[in-house]
């Protein structure tokens, strides 16, 4: 992917802007949201500092695998973006919600899953809820299944009615990429060259279009042009 200009940190008014990637469960999805969100965040030119407060350190993992492939992604002193990835259950990210700008919450379009969500949700104070932003994980490629779409009507009712709090776009399932990118590289995600029409690079517009939606959320200035 090419393209994008880099946010001018001039516009920002308060560092670090907090982000805090939060669910109940485990295996929805966080790591891969808090790695892709770091990603992103050094393709636009800012620092950030990528705290893992999850005792499985799959986010320190995933740093030092990009150290050993010679690439330092974390900046822990003063940086511009900071992200919190928590572990994968209910009260893990207390002591971080009160100091986060964002909450993203990745989750799966599952009954089950769901219904942690919603009660995660729910417990949040009203002025919390505000600042979570919904992202719908492993959504199929080839469009929604029926129990997709009966989960993506319940948040948006729940949004609707509770008059807070956000859906943003989704991450699509794709089993030949996110996996991988545990791995570490010597190349940002966002930098990396596929061929179009690739899984790489569908993911790449994917993920680009929910970091710009939360970059906006962070009032990041206006949206860079393409
Ligand atoms: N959109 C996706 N497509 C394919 N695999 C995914 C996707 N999101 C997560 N995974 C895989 O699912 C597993 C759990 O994801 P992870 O981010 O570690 O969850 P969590 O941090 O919530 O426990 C990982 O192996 C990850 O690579
Ligand atoms: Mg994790």
């Amino acid at each position: 992917m090419r393209g994008e200009a880099r946010i001018n940190t001039n516009r920002l008014k308060s560092f670090p802007k907090r982000i805090l990637v939060h669910n109940p469960k485990g295996g929805v999805g966080k790591t891969v949201v808090a790695a892709l969100a770091t990603e992103w965040f050094l393709y636009r030119g800012l620092t950030v500092n990528l705290i893992d407060a999850d005792g499985n350190h799959s986010s320190q993992e995933w740093i030092d695998n990009n150290r050993d492939e010679g690439r330092e992604i974390v900046t822990p002193i003063d940086p511009d973006i900071e992200i919190v990835d928590t572990k994968g259950a209910p009260g893990s990210a207390a002591a971080f919600l009160r100091a986060s700008d964002l909450i993203l919450t990745p989750f799966q379009l599952y009954g089950y899953d769901l219904s942690e969500v919603i009660e995660m949700f729910d417990s949040l104070p009203i002025d919390l809820r505000r600042s979570l932003g919904f992202i719908p994980n492993r959504v199929r490629a080839m469009g929604l299944t029926c129990e997709q779409r009966d989960g993506f009507d319940q948040i948006e009712n729940l949004i609707r009615q509770e008059g807070t709090g956000q859906l943003l776009p989704g991450l699509v399932d794709r089993v030949a990429v996110y996996p991988n990118l545990f791995n570490g590289s010597r190349v940002n995600f966002f930098e990396q060259h596929a061929g179009n029409g690739t899984s790489v690079v569908n993911a790449q517009q994917e993920a680009s279009h929910l970091f710009k939606e939360v970059e906006r959320l962070l009032g990041l200035g206006p949206r860079a042009p393409r």
